[in-house]
């Protein structure tokens, strides 16, 4: 059995979900949802980052111990990804016993292996990405992100030697062309190993930082709070024991946003060197959500939280509009009436309308029972078929480049096809000539397999709505007739049910 393992980043525990967590995190559900019905194994985690100054300062601000807070914020997290309907496999909390042990294991290693030194360093550190920054990375002086002047912090430190890895991950990057996905961020990567690369500091002193994972081999000193994140995508593995690693390893696909480029491309492929073990598979690498009003963030109130969004709008339909939206790899703009129109324009009229149309046709005219398609197929009924088939395959090469807007598009291109088919065909005209009735019948045979069709192709993306359109077909939840040729799907006597809106429109955008 194939087997492909997908990652999220582990959020830092010093903001609740919002709308980019939500995304990276939707992603991975879906893709999830879309290999294992392909009939790979899957393995899918997420979780949360809770060590470093960042924390132990949100910690402080909400005058409680680190543990307390990061027990509630981790908390929110995952209670978040259950109310969404998130399928991840295993929650990962960078202060769980086998991580901060797991953690330990790795940095003796290394340091046995002679990988880590201890020196003295001077540099600019920004407390907001929880790294040193050199001199020529400032912009006017500021961190680049943060947009906040860096403090000059000198002490003595832990360095691991990632300056000896670098023409290792040069050649790695330059031979394995889709490494990292889009292309452009491979390119980018490429281009910050031209010039030579520092080794990494990877401790605090406890002097300055007690929240963190002791050093093994010094308790004066906690572990830098990336390295330790990093290697979340391993200890998961192990802790869930059996063979997991050696099963999912070779099939890692991290997902993440450009923001983490430069630690996911850099630091962690020379981590895994140094521990031994090989390269995941796939970075894959996707652009920021941004506002109209700019970056999203708590200052300027607009930040977006997925349990409102469901609470609004309903889960299918978000999930519907960030992967419509964002072409994977590009930045996107998020606007609530953006979302509406998608949501009137593709969800309540484009397939809800079709739903509805054809099962009320059902009903009405062969009290929901299934009639039998005709020997000889009209072309529009071939024609129909063969678009969805398309819009099928169109779909597979798309998801594999995670280009899920395109995917979308294409099943949606067939679905217009569908809407010109009802006109075309004129089920609601015919059936005023009895004689015409077998035809009636057969037309809406076809466009209940474009139901069924869309309940499948659809699964992956809008889970919801597609357990309801099994639910309204009839057709169990445990694959089976789902996956029948076009035309096998039902037999006829088979019993319809009766519609039901799936996305009722939005008139105007409802108030808070
Ligand atoms: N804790 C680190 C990650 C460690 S992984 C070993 C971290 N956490 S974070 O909470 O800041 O999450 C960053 C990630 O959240 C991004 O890489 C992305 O997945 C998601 N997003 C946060 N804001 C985002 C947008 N505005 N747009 C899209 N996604 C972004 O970094």
């Amino acid at each position: 059995m194939e087997r492909i393992y997908f990652t999220t980043p582990i959020y830092y525990v010093n903001a609740e979900p919002h709308l980019g967590h939500t995304y990276t995190t939707v992603i991975a559900d879906t893709l999830k949802r879309y290999y294992q019905a392909l009939g790979y194994e899957v393995f899918f985690l997420t979780g949360t980052d809770e060590h470093g100054d960042k924390i132990a300062q949100a910690a402080q601000a909400s005058a409680t111990d680190p543990k307390t807070y990061v027990d509630r914020i981790s908390g929110i997290f995952r209670s978040t990804w259950d109310r969404c309907g998130i399928a991840y496999d295993h929650f990962i909390r960078t202060t769980d016993p086998y991580h901060k042990e797991y953690v330990q294991r790795i940095l003796r290693k290394i340091y046995d292996a002679g990988d880590v030194y201890f020196g003295e360093y001077g540099g600019f550190y920004c407390y907001g990405c929880e790294r040193f920054y050199t001199e020529r990375e400032l912009v006017d002086g500021k961190c680049p992100d943060h947009q906040t002047a860096p403090d000059y912090i000198s002490e003595k430190n832990y360095f691991f030697r990632m300056a000896k890895y670098q023409e290792r991950l040069i050649d790695e990057m330059k031979s394995r062309p889709d490494i990292i996905r889009p292309e452009r961020y491979r390119a980018e990567v490429l281009a910050f190993l031209r010039e030579p690369l520092e080794d990494l500091c990877i401790s605090r002193p406890t002097t300055r930082l007690q929240w963190g994972i002791p050093l093994p081999f010094d308790s004066n000193y906690v572990t830098y709070v990336w390295f330790d994140a990093l290697l979340n995508y391993v200890s998961a593995l192990e802790y869930r024991g059996g063979d997991s690693l050696v099963k999912f390893w070779p099939g890692t696909n991290h997902l993440i946003a450009k923001d983490i480029l430069k630690t996911h491309a850099i630091y962690w492929p020379t981590m895994l060197m140094a521990a031994g073990m090989p390269l995941y598979q796939h970075l894959n690498v996707h652009g920021y959500w941004v506002m109209d009003s700019g970056k999203m963030s708590k200052s300027l109130g607009n930040v977006i939280r997925p349990l409102e969004m469901k609470e609004r709008f309903g889960m299918d339909a978000f999930r519907y509009f960030l992967l419509r939206e964002m072409a994977f790899g590009q930045d996107a703009k998020f606007s609530v009436e953006a979302l509406v129109t998608r949501i009137n324009a593709d969800l309540a009229n484009n397939l809800g309308n079709l739903v509805s149309r054809v099962l009320a046709m059902q009903q009405k005219y062969f009290a929901g029972e299934v009639q039998p398609l005709s020997a000889a197929w009209a072309a529009e009924d071939m024609e129909l078929r063969d678009k969805f088939a398309q819009a099928e395959r169109e779909l597979h090469s798309y998801m594999a480049e995670l280009q899920f807007h395109r995917a979308l598009e294409a099943v949606w291109s067939a679905l217009d096809h569908a809407n010109r088919y009802v006109v075309q065909t004129a089920p609601f005209t015919l059936i005023k000539d009895p004689a015409k009735q077998p035809r009636v019948g057969a037309v809406l045979h076809h466009l209940l397999e474009v139901i069924r069709t869309l309940a499948r192709l659809l699964a992956p993306f809008l889970p919801d709505t597609a357990k309801e359109l099994r639910a309204l077909l009839g057709l169990a939840d445990d694959g089976g007739s789902i996956n029948a040729p076009w035309g096998q799907g039902f037999t006829p006597g088979h019993k319809i049910n009766a519609p039901k809106v799936l996305f009722p429109r939005i008139e105007s955008e409802p108030k808070k």
